[in-house]
């Protein structure tokens, strides 16, 4: 087998759970530097998108329903969940002026089936003033029952893909993408077959979102981006990746009764 036909690819690649120095509870400052950064957007969306009144939270008691999609192990998702939070009740203030009570918030944490949800909810403060309930599954399929939620939220997830685009794996292939492990830019087929297998993701992710989410619930999206022109392979990341990706062909390579090249 060449290096890169990579026959079989474990089925998800959960971050890594527990608080030990290498966890991802340890290693999640960028991460969390993300969902800091987008606080202010989510705040403003909130204030100007939000209508609570036409969600019915003036004449109902209802509870206040958010999912954060790709949640991981903490802390960061629960900082952006008490943002929300905390930008929900302002809205509420500013539209009701304090004269109906929201009852509360319930929370649906998502991750796929082999995330740390024990460390997770190790890490939920006793105190917590929302429900929470663990939601495990690929978010590339319905996790809620239809119209459950008033707000979605994902954070630095959406660029991971269901799947290897299988042409990038194949020697064969014009689309060979010859073991790296990135998307660089610099071959058009290789490009075309990752960008087709995200749209492919989104459209799955977006369509499973609309059936769960309430008519005028919100929804904030929050992924890497490259500006238009500019190649992965040209951006600080996408050097990163290449390095990376050459430390493991060579550990492979360090094993060759695991791994032959050809
Ligand atoms: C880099 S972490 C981000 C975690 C958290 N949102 C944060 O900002 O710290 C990406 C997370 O997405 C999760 N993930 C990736 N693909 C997923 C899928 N198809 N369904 C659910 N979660 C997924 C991973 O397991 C991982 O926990």
């Amino acid at each position: 087998m060449a290096i890169g036909e990579i026959k079989e690819l474990p089925k998800s690649w959960a971050m890594l759970g527990g608080d030990g120095p290498e966890s991802y509870t340890q290693n999640s400052s960028y991460q969390k530097g993300v969902v800091d950064a987008s606080m202010e957007m989510v705040d403003d969306g909130i204030m100007e998108k939000l209508d609570l009144k036409s969600l019915g939270f003036e004449s109902t008691n209802d509870t206040f329903r958010i999912a954060d999609f790709g949640c991981s192990v903490g802390p960061n998702t629960f900082f952006a969940v008490e943002n929300i939070m905390k930008a929900v009740e302002r809205k509420h203030l500013a539209q009701f002026n304090n004269s109906a009570a929201l009852s509360g918030f319930q929370v649906f944490f998502n991750d796929v089936t082999t995330n740390d949800f024990n460390t997770l909810f190790k890490a939920l403060h006793s105190n917590e003033k929302y429900f929470s309930a663990g939601v495990p599954g690929t978010f590339f399929g319905r996790l809620l029952p239809r119209s459950t939620l008033h707000f979605a939220h994902s954070s630095y997830c959406l660029h991971w893909l269901s799947k290897v685009p299988k042409e990038v794996l194949d020697s064969e292939s014009p689309a060979w993408n010859k073991g790296s492990i990135q998307c660089d830019g610099l071959k058009k087929e290789v490009t075309k077959a990752y960008s087709a297998q995200f749209q492919s993701d989104m459209n799955t992710f977006l369509k499973a979102r609309a059936q769960e989410i309430v008519g005028g619930g919100l929804m904030v999206i929050i992924t890497g981006g490259l500006p238009d022109g500019v190649l992965m392979s040209q951006a600080g990341i996408g050097m990163y990746y290449d390095l990376l990706g050459s430390c493991l062909i060579n550990s492979v390579e360090a094993k060759p009764w695991r791994l032959k090249k050809s």
